[in-house]
């Protein structure tokens, strides 16, 4: 099952000999058809889906006064940090599909966290050489650098129309002027009140008299409001240099961490090229390494684009869907990592030719045992990681998903910044052979480094069509990438936004070997088939929080849906 990399670029380079050419570019004829038709037209009207009504309207209210879908986007993701802290913020880190309509120009941004320059693996060890999960998952050792602010400076510098003080308004007014936390963020602050009753300035923001805010009352975040607003007057400087940054490095040095001045000062956001897969006329553009989400949902579309889908029933269908997942989740653990560190065989990975091999070994009515590595146990997804999607009227899109890893992060304040950090650094594999936090096994390429950034699983995607263009993406730790594939499925296959949003999910992640479902996915008689077919079941009860906007060009409709699993999300057309 495993087989050694020399091994796989062999049978890669065999089988190119006999293959078929591709375009210069790799992109096929329909896909490039596709992208002029997206170009010519513009939607004339706007969408936002995001997870909190409070998000969407900001964003909404910055593309009334001019802005473009990237300003938009600055002011969800920025809202986000003030009122759902506990999936993603300003002491996390995005990533971003973007689509600029005028050119037809796709990037991605990489706001990733990164390693200080003094991590050390130890820190993460005990002494009887068990992993501390602890260290991995709670207070300031758990904290990478923080993207957030860098990637929103970013994308306003070279993509947005608004100066920040505007796209940043809103959610500097909200901070400001408080806000009633939704049942979301009072049940996360709960849960987490252990480790928040850790440090004090995280008991000052969110345990008001020692508890969680009660319903109703009125919540104000002014450290935070501060802070947007000297990123608003000074950019980068206003976060990793000067004030903030002090307070920042003390804070952390003095609760245990290691975090410098020049960790900060050198910390960049970074564009990259987006990875671009077709598939059945649609061109897919998500996200490269940092993230293993693009690289894993191309290589199964690529698997399944030599199978006839539709003519299969649905037992068929997901043996055939779940044993693409887990060939590329055994790809994710051996391979992946930040490109800046690693050299990694993309060219393999995400190859027809690579896909078909792989195709070729999977059995028409048997699940194919995930072999030799450790069973590892997933657990629940719980309230983190954010996705929006935004469609503007001039046919700009942005796809962000953004994080402070686990529901509200390290659980730690900065005092006198406002900044919840992330705990991001158990995205690395900070201990060889044993998993993270969702069970995730990676290799020396995901092994932790100054600088370096850990790998993720965010998937923000955008699927062009001829005739039909969906952003879609969402939260849910490794099975985002699932999540995300099936959506860009179902979308594929025809259905609405709200569909695919409401749309009952299924994962496969090579180890644990057992298929994780939701309740309802499958009748009795697929579950039965598939159980026959060697396949373990495992019903799942939390899923992501996914928000979709499509856009369907022969009748200039937009839509906008919100994951109707959690109440609070807002999909709203303009
Ligand atoms: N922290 C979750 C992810 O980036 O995949």
């Amino acid at each position: 099952m495993n087989f050694p990399l020399n091994w796989r670029v062999l049978s890669l380079s065999l089988l190119l000999v006999g293959g078929t050419a591709l375009a210069a570019d790799g992109t096929p004829k329909a896909a490039a058809t596709a992208h002029s038709a997206s170009m010519q037209q513009r939607p004339g009207h706007a969408a936002i889906a995001s997870a909190n009504f409070l998000a969407t309207n900001a964003g909404l209210e910055v593309l009334a006064k001019g802005g473009n879908a990237f300003d938009a986007a600055i002011a969800v993701a920025s809202t986000l940090s003030v009122v759902e802290p506990e999936s993603s913020g300003i002491g996390g880190g995005f990533m971003a599909v973007l689509h600029r309509a005028k050119d037809g120009h796709d990037v991605f941004i990489d706001a990733r966290e990164a390693a200080p320059a003094a991590v050390n693996r130890k820190d993460y060890i005990n002494p009887d050489g068990s992993p501390n999960r602890d260290a991995a998952l709670k207070g300031p050792l758990s904290a990478g650098i923080p993207g957030e602010p860098a990637g929103l400076v970013l994308i306003a510098k070279r993509y947005g129309r608004l100066p920040l003080q505007q796209s940043l308004a809103p959610a500097i007014r909200i901070a400001r002027d408080g806000f009633q936390p939704d049942a979301r963020l009072r049940g996360s602050i709960a849960a987490e009140q252990k480790t928040l009753e850790r440090w004090p300035a995280s008991v000052a923001k969110y345990l008001p008299n020692g508890k969680p805010p009660a319903e109703g009352v009125i919540w104000r975040d002014p450290d935070q409001a501060r802070t947007w607003e000297l990123i608003a007057a000074h950019g980068d400087d206003g976060f990793y240099h000067g004030e903030t940054a002090q307070k920042l490095v003390a804070a952390v040095r003095a609760a245990g961490g290691n975090w410098t001045l020049a960790d900060l000062a050198s910390y960049q956001a970074k564009e990259r090229t987006p990875i671009t897969v077709n598939y059945h006329g649609y061109r897919i553009v998500t996200a490269p390494p940092p993230s293993s989400g693009g690289v894993a949902i191309a290589e199964i579309l690529n698997i399944l684009s030599g199978i006839d889908l539709t003519k299969m029933d649905q037992a068929q269908r997901v043996h055939y869907i779940v044993e693409a997942m887990r060939r590329a989740f055994r790809d994710h653990n051996d391979y992946l990592g930040d490109p800046d560190f690693v050299k990694m065989p993309l060219d393999m990975l995400l190859s027809p030719f690579y896909a078909d091999g792989l195709r070729q070994g999977i059995l028409p009515d048997k699940a194919t045992p995930s072999s030799m590595l450790p069973r590892a146990e997933a657990p629940e997804p719980g309230m983190h990681t954010t996705h929006f999607s935004i469609i503007d009227a001039d046919g700009n899109m942005a796809a962000v998903t953004s994080t402070v890893n686990y529901t509200m992060g390290s659980t730690f304040v900065a005092e006198g910044t406002g900044v919840l950090l992330n705990d991001e650094m158990d995205d690395f594999a900070l201990v060889p052979n044993k998993p993270n936090v969702y069970g995730l096994l990676g290799s020396a390429a995901n092994a932790p480094e100054p600088g370096k950034r850990m790998l993720s699983s965010m998937s923000p995607s955008i699927v062009i069509g001829a005739d039909r263009t969906a952003v879609i993406g969402s939260p849910g730790g490794s099975t985002i990438i699932t999540q995300v594939l099936e959506g860009i499925l179902h979308f594929i296959d025809g259905e609405s936004a709200q569909q695919i949003a409401a749309h009952k999910r299924f994962h496969h992640q090579y180890l644990p070997d057992e298929v994780m479902v939701e309740d309802g996915t499958f009748d009795p008689a697929t579950s039965e088939a598939l159980t026959k077919m060697g396949y373990t079941l495992k019903q799942r009860e939390s899923w992501g929080f996914m928000n979709v906007v499509t856009w369907d060009r022969k009748t200039n409709k937009l839509d906008a849906a919100s994951d109707p699993r959690r109440p609070s999300g807002l999909g709203k057309v303009q």
